[in-house]
């Protein structure tokens, strides 16, 4: 896993992602309010709206073509290549 940025368009705040946490860690780390339940990919809770980025997918809930839409990602276990935009 490698390390990626995320911007959080709404608030204008700028995160480091490191290759050993999730993006839902860090989201925890910097009190972020962001649901979750299982954190394993498999619930859809954490699910976070994406407006660019292209998010490396390892989700077992959304159906392909919905990961292919690239709207949404499972901040507990995907991942973006580069930076991150999310509608937060
Ligand atoms: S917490 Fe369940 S999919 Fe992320």
């Amino acid at each position: 896993m490698s390390a990626f940025t995320v911007v959080l368009s709404k608030t204008g705040v700028t995160l480091e992602v490191p290759e050993e946490k999730s993006l839902l860690e860090v989201f925890e780390e910097n009190n972020i309010p962001v649901g979750y339940s299982c954190r394993s990919g498999t619930c859809g809770t954490c699910g976070v709206r994406v407006i660019s980025g292209e998010i490396e997918h390892y989700d077992e809930v959304m159906q392909p073509w919905e990961q292919a839409q690239n709207k949404l990602m499972m901040s507990c276990v995907s991942r973006c290549k580069g930076e991150l935009v999310l509608d937060l």
